[in-house]
């Protein structure tokens, strides 16, 4: 908001298709919206919109709720283009990747890193997101996990403490690395941090060390989410449901016992379908955990290893096409879903109360992001009410 202003009131109108996210009133056709104060105040048809200082004329295009990225890795230097390479020749993703990063951002300075970061996010802005959540995981010092959190901070609320994303090749041991992750790590990250999440996964940290991470997080005001069944079947998902986390993240290799403790606990599976199409990997069964009940989100899970997109239509078109997913279902969890795995009520919908965050897509129907897979179908972002792209 501008220092001193009344904040502007703008009415969109003509819209041909609202996607709501609201579970009475989901999708509206020939709509109208009006955003105050940088919240929704008003919705209904168009033409009976009360006045507001500025006018939008949709055109008939389809209007949706900005997009919410609840899951990406966005503060790191350097890349993996020859890792991408060989994995396209034949090879096998693996987690040992992860290191490289590491490498490359302990030695890259605060500026370079803050500016890296404001790219992906500004790249991010451009494809409809305007929230999203940003993990530490590339410092594995108590020094680089606080600066690459702080950093993170300054683009987003919702920051994520990833210290457990592997064990440094320069810790002592596992179980010093974990000591050190729990102790003065979190100390030092917890002040930036709203989530802890771990690398629940063979390879990186097992069924013991996660409970104990997370309850440490927790203890310090922490909220939980985890990386869960990504490589395989593992403990991670039953254990994101036993200690309430917000949400199990990728969900790629489930067993029955899996879906029934999602479906059971209310934990949102967030699925990540951009670290599959890079990895050439099998794509999570979303058709199973939605005809179980299970709350999905899509995020894109942005990082230089597993998944270097930005993009949420790309997401979305991947889960559509891959993933058995209805264009109505992928569209909510991109939206509706994001908010949830992030507890969030206030976006990811456009109804009245809601933040005005929206995308005015240069199409009718949002159906449009997954029949036309790579198009810039993104007119305009608007965030609180205020125009971004
Ligand atoms: O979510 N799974 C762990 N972390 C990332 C991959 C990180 C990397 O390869 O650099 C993920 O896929
Ligand atoms: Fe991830």
């Amino acid at each position: 908001m501008r220092s001193g202003e009344r904040p502007v009131s703008t009415l969109f109108d003509q819209i041909g298709l609202l996607y709501t996210g609201d579970p009475g009133r989901e999708e509206i056709e020939n709509a109208a919206l009006v955003v105050d104060g940088g919240r929704v105040v008003w919705v209904g048809p168009a033409g009976g919109a009360p006045d507001a200082d500025e006018r939008v004329d949709v055109d008939g295009r389809c209007v949706i709720p900005g997009f919410v990225d609840s899951h990406a890795h966005l503060v790191f230097a350097g890349d993996r283009t020859a890792e991408f390479a060989a994995r396209m020749s034949g090879a096998s993703y693996t987690a040992g990747g992860i290191r490289t990063t590491v490498a490359a951002t302990r030695a890259a300075t605060d500026v370079r890193l803050a500016a890296r970061t404001a790219a992906l996010v500004a790249e991010m802005q451009a494809q409809g997101t305007t929230t999203v959540e940003i993990k530490s995981g590339y410092g594995l010092t108590v020094e680089d996990e606080r600066r690459c959190l702080e950093i993170a901070q300054a683009f987003t609320e919702e920051t994520t403490y990833l210290g457990a994303h592997v064990v440094p090749p320069d810790a002592s041991s596992a179980d010093d690395y974990v000591r050190t992750v729990t102790g003065e790590m979190l100390e030092a990250c917890a002040p930036y941090a709203k989530w802890i999440d771990v690398f629940c996964e063979r390879g990186a940290f097992d069924a013991d060390q996660t409970r104990e991470i997370l309850l440490a997080g927790t203890k310090a005001g922490l909220l939980p989410r985890i990386h869960a069944n990504q490589l395989g079947n593992g403990p991670g998902v039953r254990i994101a449901a036993e200690v309430g986390a917000a949400s199990a993240d990728h969900c790629t290799h489930l067993t029955a016992e899996d879906v029934w403790a999602l479906s059971s606990s209310g934990v949102v599976a967030t699925l990540l379908p951009g670290a599959e199409f890079s990895t050439r990997s099998p794509y999570p069964d979303a058709r199973r955990l939605l005809d179980a009940g299970v709350t999905v989100a899509l995020a894109t899970d942005c990082n230089p290893g597993s998944s270097f997109t930005s993009s949420m239509p790309f997401c979305v078109a991947l889960a559509v096409r891959e993933m058995r997913m209805t264009p109505l279902e992928a569209i909510r969890a991109a939206t509706y879903g994001g908010a949830r795995a992030l507890r969030r009520g206030d976006i990811g919908t456009l109804r009245v109360g809601s933040r005005g965050d929206l995308v005015i897509l240069d199409a009718p129907a949002y159906v449009h992001l997954a029949y036309r897979p790579g198009v810039p179908l993104v007119a305009q972002v608007w965030k609180e009410g205020r125009r971004l792209v």
